[in-house]
C-alpha cells in the first residue's frame, strides 16, 4: 500500500518509510547498548504496534523475545477511557524480567498508563516504554516513555500500524487524514 492507495483521503505524509526506519534503527542501537547485559522482553500491543515490532526487532542486535498484549479500552467512540479490558494476554511469566513495551502511538496515555502498572505489579524486574509516537498536545496523564521515536501534533493520523476504522494500518508511513474522511 502507498500514498497512491490513499487519494484524495490523504492529507500529507507526516513522517516518510525513510524518517522511520532511521529513527528505529538509532532506538534500537540504544536500546541494545542499554540491555547489553539483560534479557529483554518486549511486549507489543495490538494491534498497532504490529509494524513498529516488527521492524525494531530487526534493527536490534540483542536476542530479544517478543510476546503481545491486546487490549480495549472501556469507553464511547475512539477515545481512550483508562478503563482497560485484556483481550489477550501474555503468554510469559513476567517474574523477574526486563519489560519493554511497543507502542505506536501514546494519544492522551491512559492505555499506557494502566498497561506499565499492569505488568509492573506482575513482579517484572523493569518496565520501560518505547513509543514510535507520541502526542504531547493530548496527553492526559503523564508516562515515563524511555525511548521515543517522534513527537507530531494532536492530528488524525493514520498509517504504520495506524487505523482510521481498521483502515490504513499497511501503509509504510505516517500521513495526516484527510478531514472529509472522518467529517463524513
Ligand atoms: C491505540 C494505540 C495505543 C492507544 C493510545 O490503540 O495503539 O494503544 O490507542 O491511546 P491513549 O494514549 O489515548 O490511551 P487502539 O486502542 O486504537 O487499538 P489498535 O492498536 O488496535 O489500533
Amino acid at each position: 500500500m502507498d500514498a497512491s492507495d490513499m487519494g484524495a483521503d490523504l492529507k500529507k505524509v507526516l513522517l516518510s518509510a525513510d524518517d522511520i526506519s532511521t529513527r528505529l534503527a538509532e532506538m534500537a542501537a540504544q536500546v541494545d547498548e542499554d540491555y547489553a547485559d539483560k534479557d529483554v522482553l518486549l511486549v507489543g500491543v495490538l494491534k498497532g504496534a504490529a509494524l513498529v515490532m516488527a521492524d525494531f526487532v530487526r534493527a536490534l542486535h540483542l536476542p530479544a523475545q517478543m510476546d503481545w498484549m491486546a487490549v480495549s479500552s472501556y469507553g464511547s467512540g475512539t477515545k481512550s477511557s483508562g478503563v482497560v479490558r485484556i483481550i489477550k494476554d501474555l503468554d510469559t511469566d513476567l517474574t523477574g524480567r526486563h519489560v519493554l513495551v511497543v507502542e505506536d502511538i501514546i494519544d492522551s496515555g491512559l492505555t499506557l498508563s494502566w498497561l506499565v502498572a499492569n505488568l509492573s505489579s506482575r513482579g517484572a524486574a523493569s518496565v520501560e516504554v518505547l513509543a514510535l509516537l507520541r502526542k504531547p498536545d493530548a496527553a492526559k496523564v503523564h508516562v515515563d516513555v524511555r525511548y521515543t521515536g517522534f513527537e507530531i501534533p494532536d492530528e488524525f493520523v493514520v498509517g504504520y500500524g495506524l487505523d482510521y476504522a481498521e483502515h490504513y494500518r499497511g501503509l509504510p508511513f505516517v500521513g495526516t487524514l484527510a478531514p472529509h474522511v472522518y467529517e463524513s
